[in-house]
């Protein structure tokens, strides 16, 4: 079976506030390009062999492109496919969040509510599985919260999947996902300066192989890429990102991001596989 993913078109795209670094330089977007950008991702992963879903965008929700934010997808051996909704942190962000439930829902996904309380938890921005499933490392400092991640991890603990909180300390890194990309089970593609030592110190044992971008590489979104059918989707590549995909058998493919850069996202945050 093909491996499913969800996108949003970028219809109501926009950088209309400041909710990370990126976006502080308030750069206007280019609609028509994003669209271009957009419908190249798409391509790319029916290319890759992905059988591509759409959400429908909605108006007044001007990230809502970015798919990866509004739950976290789970699959568990005794309840099946399930989410966790979001407590995003910006208030349009939230407003997002049920459009994305009632997709899961009618789609027979089970819904595993946390109750959060005033607790910000922001779905694979921040919660990323370890490839065979086995735990899930959980970013926080920025946008989820620490004690977010403690609930979240209670709740995982019922089903006996282990969390490991990474404490985020880079503004450029706002979410996990912009610096920890697992390649495969053994392998991932890290920026260390984007984690304080201790978390740094916690990561490393998990893996075989730990390869470090530098801090350029990061604040291009070289670490937001998607691993998919020995690819490697890239909004940029260089010669060291090049010879540790060699390494590890993923073959780069290129995708401007640029208009979804001013937003402080890029590939990896543009999409959700499904499990
Ligand atoms: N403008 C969006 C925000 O700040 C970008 C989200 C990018 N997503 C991600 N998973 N890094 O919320």
């Amino acid at each position: 079976m093909p491996k499913q993913v969800l996108l949003c078109p970028p219809a109501y795209f926009d950088v209309v506030d400041v909710k990370n670094a990126f976006m502080a330089r308030k750069s206007s977007i280019d609609r028509a390009k994003a669209q271009q950008q957009w419908d190249a991702l798409r391509s790319a992963l029916e290319e890759a062999g992905c059988q591509v879903e759409t959400i429908d965008p909605a108006p007044g929700r001007e990230d809502m492109v970015f798919a990866a934010n509004q739950v976290f997808l789970g699959f568990h051996k005794g309840i099946g496919r399930f989410i966790v909704p979001s407590r995003m942190v910006y208030s349009s962000r939230q407003r997002e969040v049920p459009h994305y439930v009632d997709w899961y829902r009618q789609r027979g996904f089970k819904i595993i509510e946390v109750n959060l309380g005033d607790d910000h938890l922001e779905g694979h921005g921040d919660l990323l599985w370890h490839p065979d499933w086995s735990r899930i490392y959980a970013g926080y400092g920025f946008r989820s919260a620490r004690t977010g991640v403690e609930k979240f991890r209670n709740a995982m603990s019922k089903l006996e999947i282990p969390v490991v909180p990474l404490h985020l300390v880079d503004p450029y890194c706002y979410h996990l996902d912009t610096c920890f990309c697992p390649l495969n089970n053994d392998a991932v593609l890290i920026y260390p300066g984007a984690y304080a030592a201790q978390s740094l110190a916690v990561l490393r044992p998990f893996w075989k192989r730990v390869y470090e971008l530098t801090a350029d590489e990061a604040h291009k979104f070289m670490g937001n890429g998607i691993v998919i059918n020995g690819r490697y989707l890239t909004p940029y590549i260089t010669p060291h990102l090049e010879s540790i995909l060699h390494e590890e058998d993923l073959a780069p493919v290129v995708i401007d991001t640029s208009e979804f850069e001013k937003s402080g996202g890029s590939l990896f945050c543009m999409k959700a596989f499904l499990p």
